[in-house]
């Protein structure tokens, strides 16, 4: 490559040039910048420890100029409702971000990259010659804009204002303070990141800032408003704006950036062109520079200009997305802070450090064991316990039902029943996970009557040979272990009538179908599923029936609790979805509507299940698909099952349509049950990958969700919990008598073998 461009003279555009100049010593690199080389909007940046060691091995030269200039912390406090948390062991480092583009500005000049600065590059005309564009032209890419059809980019605006200042106040830690006002929260996160100075951003909502006329404020009373509210963390220095030029408010909403395609012939996207990571994370420059690192080292040492660009995306891509996840999650905390602003002080602290889903319990508690200490003797206290245990086994009370701990066995369908009744491989199947040590198991959807089931092998109940066929399970639960077991009832609706699932799942039978029925006349497979009829009145009484008299026989086979199935499109949520809800009667429409016979059923069901014993239902709390349940529904769906009588909500999403696109991750339903919880004001169930002790430790002690459900690992694992326990010490664990002997071997195995990895 001989003539490589880069336009934009932030980190990123810098960065590639220096790292260009070095993999390609005879190239010719350059970049074009707008603004003169001292200006920069903004005040530091902060890197991790470990995003550091990066760098080290990309260019020692500019992390060592950069290590010199650093201003390093390792706490983070939390003020909160006049309590100051504080936790340890964090390894950030502050830098300015003027001296950061200085240190890069130098470093390429050394290199022999050519910059021009005060130059508005506004086409690629000029640079038809090039071998390579680098389009690092930040969050407002004009490059991006141009091949917006080629880049297909997302651009989402936020929903909170933030302003970006500084003062000379040093704090002694990564600092975020709360102060509630009477339109609403504002928060500041704020960091020293030289001697003598520190960054402080202003964020609240977009509705708070307007309701207070900050949209009218200039920058000079914007600073005021500011100074006046956080006053007291600022010692008496004043806040000060380097946008003073800017015309308006300088408030400015974050933009959350994606795009489907990140180059385009010789023009790449880098940076916060390509895609932005909210400030609240922390990560946006090492994302830019990361980026650098990988597209040198894709194109560099590829055959073709295009391959390597192929590459850098290939290898880039799905690191980029599991930090914008991380930064949405906390993002989306900040913009609902009022949601935890419930929360005791200690949780609260939690519950944002906790936030992005990267950092859990495990990982705090590595930092600073006496935070996770404190957290621990604190949710200790508030259960009436007198000594600190991991969050995972803390007891709770849903109705008449306690409940050893916090892990659940999700229900899951077995298939494997003749005419709805349970046998021995489901006495195998529950018993052998209600000994596992989960403080609860939910059987799979049991279905109220031979046509509600999914398939031919799920089980029923229906009459009273499934009833006693559970009772002697629900026996063994109770005989041989402290679990509870909850009955899952449901009716499979339009996805009715289908292959077992190891078979050809959702797939009509080969033969010998039922009719099915749903909200409305709409298959689940287009041209494949059978199309179901809408019900009718006559239907909604049948039914309705059918549920309460499976409930009646759940009552007597002794169940502790009933889950009514109103998730993944069966029968009851098809009624809650628009999407599968056509109807233009009194049961469609509105949410009011849609809700209407779920509800019927619910209070039908409430009523025939005794009143102390709790009772759950199961939601999907988005659709995945355009013209879903909107979070609006969703609330007003849970408060309305609440006033109804619902002890606790479990929250799944999803499986309404078929051609749903659902964002998988680690416990990637678990904002939804959060929501819920601390919106509405009821325990919550989450689901969906929480796959480690760790996962269930975080979301409990963040109060996230009350209790964590967990399927595929059961299914691996009958004995989920009691490893889980075993991993961490827990001595007091609950096990069978007869393996008793097997516990103390695998605490002794555990314990050598961390001694081993010099862990203890
Ligand atoms: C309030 C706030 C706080 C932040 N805090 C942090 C933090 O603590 N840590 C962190 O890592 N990140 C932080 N960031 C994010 C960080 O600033 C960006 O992610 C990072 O600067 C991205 O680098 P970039 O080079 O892609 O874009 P930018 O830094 O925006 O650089 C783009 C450059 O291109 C120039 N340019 C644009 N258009 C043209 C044109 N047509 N012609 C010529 N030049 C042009 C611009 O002048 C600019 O210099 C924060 C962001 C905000 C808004
Ligand atoms: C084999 C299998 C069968 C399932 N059957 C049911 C069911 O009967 N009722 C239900 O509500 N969810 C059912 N699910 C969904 C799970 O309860 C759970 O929500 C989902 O698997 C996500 O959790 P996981 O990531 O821990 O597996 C089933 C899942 C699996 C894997």
């Amino acid at each position: 490559m001989k003539r490589i461009v880069c336009l934009g003279g932030g980190p990123a555009g810098l960065y590639s040039a220096i790292l260009f100049k070095k993999a390609l010593p005879n190239a010719k690199v350059e970049v074009y910048e707008r603004n003169r080389p001292g200006d920069t909007f903004g005040w530091g940046v902060v890197f991790s420890d470990k995003t550091m060691a990066g760098f080290r091995d990309a260019d020692s030269e500019s992390h060592d100029a950069i290590v010199g200039s650093f201003y390093h912390w390792d706490d983070i406090d939390v003020h909160f409702r006049g309590q100051s948390i504080r936790s340890g062991g964090h390894g950030f480092c502050g830098i300015s971000r003027k001296r950061l583009l200085n240190i890069f500005q130098e470093r390429a000049a050394a290199l022999g990259v050519e910059q021009f600065f005060q130059r508005e590059i506004d086409s690629r005309a000029e640079f038809a010659d090039a071998d390579l564009i680098v389009a690092a032209d930040g969050i407002n890419s004009a490059q991006r804009g141009r091949y917006a059809d080629v880049f297909e980019p997302h651009i989402d605006v936020r929903k909170c204002r933030f302003i970006w200042l500084g003062t000379e106040q040093k704090f002694p830690a990564f600092t975020f303070a709360f102060e509630n006002t009477e339109h609403g929260w504002f928060q500041i996160h704020a960091y020293q990141f030289s001697p003598d100075l520190s960054t402080v951003i202003v964020e609240t909502r977009e509705e708070t800032w307007k309701a207070h006329g900050l949209d009218r404020f200039n920058v000079q009373q914007s600073i005021e408003f500011c100074q006046q509210l956080f006053g007291k963390y600022l010692g008496g220095h004043p806040l000060m704006s380097n946008a003073r030029h800017l015309r308006g408010s300088a408030w400015l909403n974050f933009s959350r950036v994606l795009c489907e395609r990140w180059h385009h012939r010789n023009l790449v996207l880098i940076g916060d062109a390509a895609h932005t990571a909210h400030f609240s994370i922390g990560s946006g420059t090492k994302l830019a520079m990361e980026d650098a690192m990988s597209l040198v080292a894709q194109v560099a040492t590829a055959a073709d200009v295009g391959a390597g660009l192929e590459r850098y995306r290939a290898e880039r891509n799905l690191e980029a997305l599991k930090l914008q996840s991380a930064a949405r999650n906390r993002m989306e905390w900040f913009e609902n802070v009022a949601r935890y602003t419930h929360l005791e002080p200690q949780q609260f602290a939690y519950s944002l450090l906790t936030a992005s889903q990267r950092i859990g319990h495990a990982n705090l508690q590595l930092r600073d064991p006496r935070y996770v200490d404190s957290v621990e003797r604190e949710l200790a206290r508030r259960n009436g316990l007198a000594e600190p245990r991991p969050p995972m086994f803390l007891p709770l009370r849903l109705g008449s039902m306690e409940l050893v701990n916090r892990v659940v066995v999700s229900p899951m369908a077995q298939y494997s029943a003749a005419d709805g009744l349970p046998d021995d491989w489901h006495l195998m199947h529950y018993g052998a996970r209600a000994t596992g040590g989960a403080g609860l198991v939910v059987t799979e959807m049991t279905c109220v009557a031979a046509d509600a089931r999914i398939t031919p092998g799920c089980t029923g109940l229906w009459n009273e040979a499934q009833r006693d066929g559970w009772k002697r399970i629900v026996d063994f639960v109770h005989r041989h272990s402290p679990a509870k077991f909850a009955l899952q009832l449901g009716h499979a609706g339009r996805k009715g009538s289908t292959q077992l699932g190891w078979q050809e799942m959702d797939r009509p039978l080969p033969a010998d179908n039922w009719p099915l029925m749903s909200a409305s006349a709409v298959p689940y497979l287009a041209d494949l599923s059978q199309t179901p009829r809408a019900m009718t009145e006559e239907d909604f009484a049948r039914i309705s029936a059918q549920f309460v008299r499976a409930a009646q026989f759940g009552a007597e086979a002794g169940f502790d609790m009933l889950e009514l199935h109103m998730a993944h499109g069966y029968l009851l949520a098809s009624f809650l979805s628009p999407l599968t809800n056509q109807r233009r009667d009194d049961y469609g429409g509105p949410v009011a509507n849609r809700l209407r016979y779920p509800l019927e059923v619910l209070l039908a069901v409430r009523a025939a299940w005794p009143a102390g014993k709790p009772l759950s239902v199961r939601l999907s709390a988005t659709d995945w698909a355009p013209g879903g349940l909107e979070e609006t529904d969703l609330i007003a769906i849970a408060k309305a099952f609440k006033e109804a009588g619902v002890t606790v909500l479990s929250v799944s999403t999803g499986q309404t349509v078929a051609d749903q696109r659902p964002v998988y991750g680690r416990m990637w339903q678990t904002p939804y049950a959060d929501m819920i919880r601390n919106v509405v004001g009821i325990p919550t169930i989450a689901v969906g990958n929480i796959f480690e002790p760790d996962h269930v430790n975080t979301i409990v002690g963040a109060g996230r969700a009350d209790l964590c459900a967990i399927a595929r690992p059961h299914l691996a694992d009958p004995a989920w919990t009691l490893h889980a326990a075993a991993s961490q010490r827990y001595a007091s664990q609950w096990w069978p008598l007869p393996y008793l002997a097997g516990k103390s071997q695998l605490e002794h195995n555990l314990e050598r073998a961390a001694l081993a990895l010099g862990a203890i």
